[in-house]
């Protein structure tokens, strides 16, 4: 009996985004776990200018931030090709003009969190060059990232989100005065103010006074041209929840998080190791109920699969619930919620990554079972 191909991961990590090192940490971690009887696993690291850099030394590089990379690859957007080119780190000639060096891929495990990678436009490339990834698709990624969006279409499908409004940068910088009265017309102190799109807290305010909002939009307004400003919610416990699957997606236990600052910032997230997780999080049967049908209903309503971190506040009174955002590629560390929920409902991290491969593998035969091309009775485009 022949031996079986080893499938071949590719995992992309890096990438232009704020929360570039969290990824690398979290890609590590995915490429210890992956299970080397099955997998053959080729580290894709995308450095902070946006090269591409394949093979075994690519941590290696984007670790030591060396501007000047030995070589560089490239995945072109050609879906008869899906392979990686090594070309010479300036311009786009092969390393050798001969025998140029390419390395053919079964799937990618897009491993980015934020910008670039998360939101669609790493997704696109994939769909492009027609191979099979984890994770969400374009569509999904893209909402996922938009916090204002998402909150669009929670509310529209009924889940409970906080109060919140949401303006253009343009519109801040022409005529601050108005923003500033319609936001303390509508909304109480304290409020948080975030970038439309970012992710691990970076450009996040809370803000107690009419100084900190102005200085707490100006922050956010460094990272992106929307601004969504929300009302803070007070006495709240921090849950969160993963989600797994294509069309009939499951659902973890509730997890909760002890944030070591006063609220769950970068700091609290990674720099400080102080910050906590209570899993399965102490909420009555009935809540846990309620959380769960929410997630599901949060990750089908912005047309998700693969995987997602859903997160929620919870009021410590009255267990008021609120859903405060989705992760479409939450952190993957080993201490990471999503696999540590996963693990604590009975699916260990290395299970956990056998069944999201499975998962991008069927969504792309899924896929190749639609009908792409349309052919007209009469030629009459000629
Ligand atoms: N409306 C809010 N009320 C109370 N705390 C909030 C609110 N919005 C954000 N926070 C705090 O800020 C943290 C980061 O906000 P979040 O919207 O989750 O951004 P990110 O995508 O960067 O994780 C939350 O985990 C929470 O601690
Ligand atoms: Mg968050």
């Amino acid at each position: 009996m022949s031996k079986k191909r080893k499938i071949r991961v590719g995992v992309i990590f890096g990438g232009r985004s704020g929360e570039h090192e969290v990824s690398i940490v979290s890609a590590q971690s995915v490429m210890k776990a992956l299970d080397r009887k099955k997998y053959e696993i080729i580290p894709i690291g995308i450095t902070k200018q946006g090269q591409w850099i394949a093979g075994s030394a690519a941590i290696k590089f984007l670790k030591s931030g060396i501007k000047k990379l030995p070589f560089k690859s490239v995945l072109p957007p050609d879906p008869t090709e899906k392979h990686l080119v090594k070309v010479k780190e300036k311009g786009l000639t092969p390393v050798s003009e001969k025998k140029p060096e390419i390395t053919s891929v079964d799937v990618i495990f897009p491993m980015i969190h934020g910008t670039y990678g998360e939101d669609g436009k790493l997704q696109g490339l994939l769909e492009m060059a027609d191979l099979p990834y984890v994770g969400t698709n374009v569509l999904g990624s893209a909402v996922g990232m938009d916090k204002i969006i998402q909150k669009q279409l929670f509310k529209q499908a009924g889940l409970p989100v906080v109060k919140y409004d949401w303006f253009l940068v343009l519109a801040w910088r022409q005529n601050r005065k108005k923003i500033i009265s319609r936001l303390e017309k509508n909304l109480k102190y304290p409020m948080f103010t975030k970038p439309a799109n970012s992710g691990s807290s970076i450009g996040i305010g809370k803000c107690h006074n009419q100084q900190e909002l102005i200085l707490g939009i100006n922050d956010a307004s460094q990272y992106d041209r929307k601004i969504i400003v929300e009302e803070g919610r007070g006495g709240i416990a921090e849950i969160e929840v993963s989600v797994l699957g294509n069309d009939s997606p499951k659902v973890s236990v509730p997890g909760e998080i002890i944030s070591s600052n006063k609220f769950y910032d970068y700091d609290a997230k990674y720099v400080d190791g102080k910050s906590q997780a209570i899993i399965p999080a102490k909420l009555t049967k009935k809540t846990i109920r309620k959380i769960q049908a929410m997630a599901i209903k949060a990750f089908i309503c912005l047309d998700l699969s693969g995987m997602a971190r859903v997160d929620f506040f919870v009021t410590k009174k009255g267990y008021q619930i609120y859903l405060n955002e989705i992760n479409t590629i939450p952190g993957f560390t080993s201490i990471s919620m999503y696999p540590k929920l996963w693990a604590a409902s009975g699916l260990p991290y290395a299970k956990l990554l056998d069944e999201l491969i499975k998962l991008g593998l069927a969504k792309q035969q899924e896929k190749n079972q639609l009908a792409t091309s349309y052919q007209p009775k009469k030629d009459w485009y000629k």
